[in-house]
């Protein structure tokens, strides 16, 4: 990371989970298991790996306890969580209206707290995002579905020339993925965008006015990459049986938060050891211990 403003970090774990009713009745859908650790692991690991260590949570209001039982304050992962409550899912680009305070003029990357992303290169593609101090980053993946998505359009150098939510017709196959890494404007251009059709402040309308800007820088996510759904039944599983398949295939994990502290120095031999001790009945716990002996 260069310049004198670290870069923040916010988690937007809001909504109501409806598509994953009945299981969202009683927890939000960002604690829901994703094989052996809770979905907003994922995300939190990508801001981490991002070298980012003031980190936002923003959760509804009835979730925020059980994301602090989940999470604490961030220190046993040598990072600090904010917590800050939105009150109605207004859209995303409201996360930015929310952090306005914690951000503090500091550019940012948000991600979405249902959005996990696995693939080798990642640390590095996160920190050419991170490096770009002015304007917005946004990261286009090809899907068979980007109807469902913010779409994103470039010309033949790459550069955006379009960028539009859920469209009917999509102008290319590059949905737009829930990871965002923007400047410090980003606050006072949310506060401009009006309401969507379907009521929300969109992140589309707020990464249109970068785009207006001249501002806009797509990276493009190529197919070594697998950023996982978790919007259904049936995803969830899926995502739940991907992490599995990979982890013991590979005796490596994938969105461990212990691991990726210890390696960017940010806790201790003795942190780590007491955090395996404290698992080590599972899995987990034993992967955490083979960390001490490498
Ligand atoms: C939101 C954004 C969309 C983006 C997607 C990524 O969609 O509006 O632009 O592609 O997240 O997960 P939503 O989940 O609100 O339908």
């Amino acid at each position: 990371m260069t310049g004198d403003t670290p870069r923040k970090g916010i988690v937007l774990a809001g909504g109501t989970g409806s598509r994953l009713f009945p299981i969202t009745n009683g927890v939000s859908k960002q604690l829901m298991p994703i094989y052996d650790k809770p979905m907003v692991y994922y995300p939190i690991s990508v801001l981490m790996l991002a070298g980012i260590r003031e980190i936002a949570i923003i959760t509804t209001p009835q979730d925020q306890d059980q994301f602090r039982r989940a999470l604490g304050d961030g220190s046993q992962w040598g990072v600090s969580f904010t917590y800050i409550v939105q009150d109605r899912p207004e859209g995303l680009a409201q996360a930015y209206i929310l952090a306005e305070a914690f951000l503090d003029g500091s550019p940012s990357c948000m991600v979405l707290g249902d959005n996990i992303f696995f693939g080798h290169g990642l640390p590095e593609l996160l920190e050419r995002a991170c490096a770009r101090e002015t304007g917005g980053t946004v990261f286009g993946y090809r899907v068979a579905d980007p109807e469902r998505y913010g779409v994103v359009a470039m010309d033949a150098e790459g550069r955006v020339t379009q960028i539009i939510e859920k469209p009917e017709k999509p102008p290319s196959p590059f949905a737009v993925t829930g990871l965002y890494f923007l400047d410090g404007t980003a606050p006072a251009r949310a506060a401009k965008v009006t309401p969507s059709a379907r009521g929300e402040l969109e992140i589309t309308s707020l990464l249109e006015m970068y785009l207006a800007d001249g501002a806009l820088t797509v990276e493009r996510m190529g197919r070594g990459y697998a950023w996982l759904d978790t919007g259904t039944h049936g995803s969830l599983l899926d995502a739940g049986n991907f992490v599995r398949t990979l982890q013991s295939r590979q005796g490596l994990q994938t969105g461990c938060l212990e691991e990726i502290a210890y390696e960017k120095g940010w806790i201790d031999r003795a942190r780590l050891e007491e955090l395996a001790e404290a698992m080590a009945k599972n899995d987990y716990g034993r992967y955490l211990k083979t960390l001490l002996r490498d």
